[in-house]
């Protein structure tokens, strides 16, 4: 398993706390940044993260921001990307088991270190359940593919 990670200067902290995560776990990963405290805009690291699992050389994302929503939202936009927020582990599972998501968002002004990092356990551990979920993914990039621009 290969996880990109990426976040804005309000989410750094729980970035790196994340980054400990798999560094302990074992889980190879790469930091797209941002490397300081100095306000960024999200767009450009959710954009970053975004392209890296779309392009397949990364099997997850894992995304922060102050409420997880600006990356959410902008990661959304790339073809191939099922990005979620979750801010608790059922929703963590429920995205991967139902919705094949493939990037994690994560608001480090909404959640805590300790949740936060149960919410990535989770949403790493668990798998797509296939089956009808299947059917309503397919239709979901079928919706993509429909209004996707410049292709
Ligand atoms: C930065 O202040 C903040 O707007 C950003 O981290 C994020 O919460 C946007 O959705």
């Amino acid at each position: 398993m290969r996880v990109a990670l990426g976040s804005d200067h309000a989410g750094y902290d729980l970035k790196a706390a994340i980054k400990e995560y798999l560094q302990g776990q074992g889980i190879a990963h790469q930091d797209f940044g941002t490397f300081s405290q100095e306000a960024v805009d999200y767009p450009d690291y959710a954009l970053a993260v975004a392209q890296a699992v779309s392009g397949g050389s990364f099997d997850y994302g894992i995304l922060v921001c102050g409420t997880g929503l600006g990356v959410c939202i902008a990661a959304n936009k790339v073809a191939g990307v099922r990005a979620v927020c979750c801010h608790d582990t059922f929703s963590a599972r429920s995205a991967r088991e139902h919705n094949n998501a493939n990037v994690l968002t994560l608001g480090q002004r909404v959640v805590g270190p300790g949740l936060a990092l149960e919410v990535v356990k989770v949403f790493l551990d668990a798998s797509f359940a296939g089956g009808r979920h299947a059917r309503r993914v397919e239709k979901i990039t079928a919706i993509e593919e429909k209004y996707r621009c410049g292709h």
